[in-house]
């Protein structure tokens, strides 16, 4: 395995190649009205209509919209009939993420290795078919009830997955430079980060990338703890949560209460221009944290040059930070759900490597200022 530098230090000598992944392949909520989650996220987020599945397509108990912009592809699903794994999925956490699916060359082998290691499987490789070719899947339990599913599509190349069709819509409002995940959070409960990074390490072959103790992202009130887990290539980086102690209650303990456990708390995906991009979500109606004008009184001392005006970053409240590598431009939407679960972030990298430390405090603050509205500080 090659070794990957980040932040000046090579980290991936106990990254294990076991478990070869090409990327995200797609990422899966269940929601309870997917076909207006899907109108939000095209017409909020811009993302493009691709496939279908439902009664149309011969689905009986669940329809699901497929979605992507760039390498990014949601598919939204809801229930059709009580009962069931859905319906208690939506019950117990609200919308959420249900399923991080990976990219592999080998699905079979991707469960064969993982499960061998410890993983508990949620599916056996399932060979899929249709008049396009056949997929090969299967999947593994991770935090909470959110799972991996491994997608083998080498031979096929139809519009998402057997079973779906492509769905032509007349309703399809423009890209607006959304290109990747760069990465995804879980919030996980109380003492139980060491535990699923070593998941991680151990299961799916992942190496420890950074860690953020109580002292680094703590403000008066509050405090959480961080490690980022990353798989060889570190094109999958899962940074995984806990809460700390502190005088009140954390965001990730006020997560974990209306998610009613472990799950995906935001999903980071990059852009080439962060002004563009953020100035289209915000005519769009996404709503973002904000921190105080004061924080571009001083920023520039902090991160020294950047080639963006500071102006226009300050108008849409982008905040920048700097590693040893370069600098990187970040937002955060309020939570898109009505439980305060989860949200998404807006990432420009211009070298950057690092998750925006710099800013922790500045957002656990607007965060703050957020619960307190909520009253569940
Ligand atoms: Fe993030």
């Amino acid at each position: 395995m090659e070794n990957v530098t980040y932040s000046g230090e090579k980290i991936f000598d106990e990254a294990k190649d076991f478990l070869p992944i090409n990327g995200t392949d797609y990422v899966e909520l269940f929601v309870g009205n997917a076909k207006q989650s899907a109108h939000f996220y095209k017409t909020a987020f811009g993302f493009q209509s691709v496939a279908y599945a439902g009664l149309e397509t011969g689905m009986k108990d669940r329809v699901s919209y497929v979605l992507q912009q760039d390498k990014i592809r949601l598919v939204l699903t809801s229930p059709l009939e009580e009962g069931g794994e859905i319906n208690a999925h939506i019950n117990k956490h609200g919308d959420g993420v249900k399923v991080i699916a990976l990219w592999v060359d080998d699905a079979t082998k991707a469960w064969e290795e993982t499960t061998k290691r410890g993983a508990e499987s949620y599916f056996e490789p399932l060979i899929e078919e249709d008049a396009h070719g056949k997929v090969v899947r299967s999947g593994i339990h991770t935090y909470g009830e959110t799972v991996h599913i491994f997608v083998e599509r080498k031979a096929y190349n139809g519009a998402f997955l057997p079973g779906y069709q492509p769905w032509k819509s007349d309703y399809n409002p423009s890209e607006i430079g959304l290109r990747y995940i760069d990465h995804m959070v879980g919030n996980v409960g109380w003492g139980e980060m060491n535990k699923w990074c070593e998941f991680y390490a151990k299961v799916m072959g992942f190496a420890q990338l950074v860690s953020f103790d109580d002292k680094d992202i703590s403000t008066e009130y509050t405090a959480l703890m961080s490690k980022v887990m990353s798989n060889g290539t570190g094109r999958i980086k899962f940074p995984i949560n806990e809460p700390a102690d502190g005088r009140k209650k954390s965001q990730i303990e006020e997560y974990i209460d209306f998610y009613n456990g472990a799950g995906v708390q935001h999903i980071a995906v990059a852009t080439n221009n962060i002004i563009e991009t953020v100035a289209e979500l915000r005519a769009r109606g996404v709503e973002f944290l904000r921190v105080p004008d004061t924080y571009y009184e001083t920023v520039l001392d902090r991160v020294g040059e950047i080639d963006e005006d500071l102006e226009p970053l300050k108008q849409l409240n982008i905040l920048i930070d700097r590693d040893d590598e370069g600098y990187l431009l970040q937002i955060f939407t309020k939570p898109v759900l009505d439980r305060p679960t989860m949200f998404f972030e807006i990432i420009q990298r211009k070298g950057a490597q690092s998750f925006g430390k710099g800013n922790f405090k500045a957002l656990f603050e607007a965060i703050e200022r957020e619960q307190e509205l909520r009253n569940t500080l």
